[in-house]
């Protein structure tokens, strides 16, 4: 049996290998990946984590890298909302406790995913919410509190003594942190796939084996044959 074509599990829809990321989904998710940790490692250079590169080298480069990133994500969201793909990011409670349950204790014990990757669903219920708070939190602190922070010599005649640039700098670096977590369990997780590389070997490709329904296979073989893998 090829590849493209793998045996339903019982009661389930076949799935077939299709293309879930396209091209620019998977160009924003590699290189705003790289972006980050051009951010972290020239980020903990200014805080003083590490010495590996000079002061100067580490401003520009931060601020570069920062600016890059803002205008992909700004992007990024233009592009969520004009092809619909925002609706992935619906956090899915009913789903939740049993992906939960699975990372927690049905992973350990080779128990199945309960999840299976439809056409219309790409993520897990614990996914979507792991990536949600990624957009609306994470993120825009780091953004915000980034622009206010390299906006300083603007404002700093209205900040109260020297309590203005440690704030700010107080809650990037947290919110850094916060980066920093979200980036480790979101490698783990990827390692948590069929194989160890699977994910990540979907994220290069665009491919994963998908559950259709009859209608779905028919819809995509008649107006989007270039999806399925041949
Ligand atoms: C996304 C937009 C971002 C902007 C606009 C931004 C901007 C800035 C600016 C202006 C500074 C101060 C540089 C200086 O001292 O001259 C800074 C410091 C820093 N940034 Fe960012 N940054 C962003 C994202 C990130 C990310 C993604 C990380 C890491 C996950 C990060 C980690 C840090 C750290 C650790 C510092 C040092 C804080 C301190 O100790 O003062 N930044 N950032």
């Amino acid at each position: 049996m090829s590849d493209a074509t793998l045996a339903p599990a019982a009661g389930k829809p076949p799935k077939r290998a299709v293309m879930i990321y396209s091209r620019y989904e998977r160009f924003w998710h590699w290189s705003q990946a790289l972006l980050i940790f051009i951010l972290t490692f020239s980020g903990f250079g200014l805080h003083g984590t590490h010495g590996l590169l000079p002061f100067e080298v580490a401003v520009n480069l931060h601020t570069t890298a920062a600016l890059v990133l803002i205008a992909l994500w700004a992007f990024t969201t233009f592009w969520h909302f004009t092809t619909g793909q925002w609706k992935q990011y619906l956090p899915q409670l009913s789903g939740l406790p049993a992906v939960i349950r699975f990372y927690a204790w049905g992973i350990l014990t080779g128990a199945p995913h309960p999840y299976s990757k439809t056409l219309r669903r790409k993520q897990n219920a614990l996914q979507s919410l792991a990536y949600l708070l990624f957009m609306v939190m994470i993120g825009p602190a780091l953004w915000s509190s980034g622009i206010v922070y390299l906006t300083y010599p603007w404002w700093s005649h209205w900040a109260i003594g020297t309590i203005g640039l440690p704030a700010v700098a107080f809650i990037h670096t947290a919110a850094a942190f916060l980066m920093i977590t979200f980036v480790v369990i979101h490698v783990y997780m990827t390692t948590t796939g069929k194989t160890v590389t699977h994910y990540v070997k979907t994220m290069i490709t665009g491919y994963d084996s998908v559950e259709l329904t009859a209608a779905e296979v028919a819809f995509l073989e008649e107006e989007k044959s270039d999806l399925l893998k041949k």
